[in-house]
């Protein structure tokens, strides 16, 4: 079987150089692999977290699908899709957030950070945190679990969430008695460039350092490259190219062979205009062709909805059998299904096929139960009662007391006799010797 990789991206922001060279790139690049079935998505409902302007929401969904398709991402192969158009992901997400705890949530460190953050300000521990940051992990549970990814690249800030998602599911199978979910594995890309931005510290549009991916085009790409800082050695100075963020950068976008050839030049002296000039040369032969298909895009949004209709499509064909599933599993049942199927047929309780007591109600309305043989047969139907606790303390009486003082035979068949009086009696062809192998199985337990 092929290994599933998930990853989401939250949709909050403009790509920038960073998240392509540290998430993009190496995502679409892992989807081409043989022997993986890849699922890329937009976390949409984790921006409404951090954002309530809705304009931006809308803005940022857009411009990264755009991205997402001009790199080449092969959306008939791969699963491209919005979290919000499975509705399965909140349904199921209220499942997980009725099994987790809520101290695994206190240790969340998004939340801790908020908590400090406040305590730091002198204000209530809670200020300013909603139910959405809070339980922000349990919603990124669900989107791993519903498709039972095995792999889930992410970055670093993210391996909690990992390791609560793999708790949650595993609390979920424990409960409910079954591996329903798979436990998803995180996978840090090592060897993926964590870009500096302008300033050198981490490329992060926290940190307003980045250098903007397509929008703004090659001007705007040009304008940020020329704000890279740099120490301040004058040309025909030999530069420390491995301690420079420019050459940091370059790297992450050039063959070994371009890399050393521009480290040369810098340690021969190369001005950090010029230099500044050769990485923007640079990126605008490698960004320009995608950056097209990206306006291109842009400019028929049509074309992108329709994609990810057809990525929902795709997803639901699994999310939507597997929340039934996940539905009959905690009891959400058709209500038929839940009288037939009474106590003991739970998966949780894993007997086997044991023999066993149903109760239902007739079609006049009153109570009635039977035993059914592991295989299903019926062996007794019940008396009409009209009070359910009596129908079921007589059940419970069947099951108690030894099978050969209770199961008597009579003219064609045999009766339950309890106390004088016949409780059950046997349908048609019943065989006396299978219904008290059957009670008796039920009184050993
Ligand atoms: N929380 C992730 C981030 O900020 C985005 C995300 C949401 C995600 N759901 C996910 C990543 C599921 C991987 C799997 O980067």
């Amino acid at each position: 079987m092929n290994t599933r990789v998930l990853t989401g991206i939250t949709t909050s922001g403009t790509p920038h150089l960073g998240n392509y060279a540290g998430a993009i790139r190496p995502a679409v690049q892992a989807s081409t692999q043989p022997g993986v079935d890849a699922f890329f998505f937009m976390a949409d409902y984790h921006a409404l977290i951090k954002c309530d302007d809705p304009a931006r929401v809308a803005r940022s969904r857009l411009e990264i699908a755009a991205t997402w398709l001009a790199v080449g991402l092969d959306h008939e192969r791969v699963t491209f899709y919005r979290q919000s158009d499975i509705p399965e992901i909140p349904e199921l997400t209220w499942m997980l957030n009725c099994v987790t705890a809520k101290g695994l949530m206190n240790r969340a460190h998004a939340y801790k950070a908020a908590v400090d953050q406040n305590e730091a300000k002198g204000v209530e521990p809670d200020d300013g945190v909603t139910m959405g940051l809070f339980s922000y992990p349990v919603l990124m549970a669900a989107d791993i679990v519903m498709f039972n990814a095995n792999k889930v690249p992410v970055g670093r800030d993210q391996i909690q969430h990992l390791e609560m998602a793999r708790d949650i599911a595993q609390r979920f199978n424990h409960l409910y008695g079954r591996d329903y979910f798979t436990l998803p594995e995180v996978v840090i890309e090592e060897d993926v460039a964590t870009l500096p931005g302008l300033d050198g510290r981490k490329m992060s549009k926290s940190y307003n350092n980045t250098i903007p991916l397509f929008e703004g085009g090659a001007r705007a790409l040009r304008a940020s490259v020329m704000r890279i800082v740099t120490d301040s050695r004058q040309p025909g100075e030999p530069k420390d190219a491995e301690n420079s963020h420019l050459y940091t950068i370059y790297r992450a976008f050039a063959t070994p062979e371009q890399s050393v050839a521009f480290r040369k030049q810098l340690e021969e002296g190369l001005g950090w205009g010029d230099a500044k000039q050769a990485l923007y040369d640079h990126l605008e032969n490698l960004l320009a062709p995608m950056r097209e298909k990206y306006f291109d895009l842009m400019a028929n949004p049509g074309r992108i909805e329709d994609i990810l209709q057809a990525g929902a499509a795709k997803a639901r064909k699994l999310s939507e059998p597997f929340m039934r599933e996940l539905r009959q599993a905690v009891g959400l049942r058709n209500l038929e299904a839940a009288s037939a199927g009474a106590r003991g047929a739970e998966p949780k309780k894993e007997k086997g096929k044991g023999a066993r007591f149903v109760s239902f109600r007739d079609e006049d309305g009153g109570f009635r139960f039977r035993l059914l043989a592991a295989d299903g047969e019926e062996l007794l139907l019940s008396q009409r009662f009209a009070d359910p606790k009596e129908a079921g303390a007589l059940m419970r009486r069947l099951q108690s007391e030894p099978a050969d003082a209770v199961l008597q035979a009579d003219g064609q068949g045999y009766a339950a006799i309890i106390d004088g009086v016949t409780v059950a009696t046997a349908p048609e062809g019943a065989l006396l010797a299978r219904a008290r192998e059957a009670l008796d199985s039920l009184s050993q337990e």
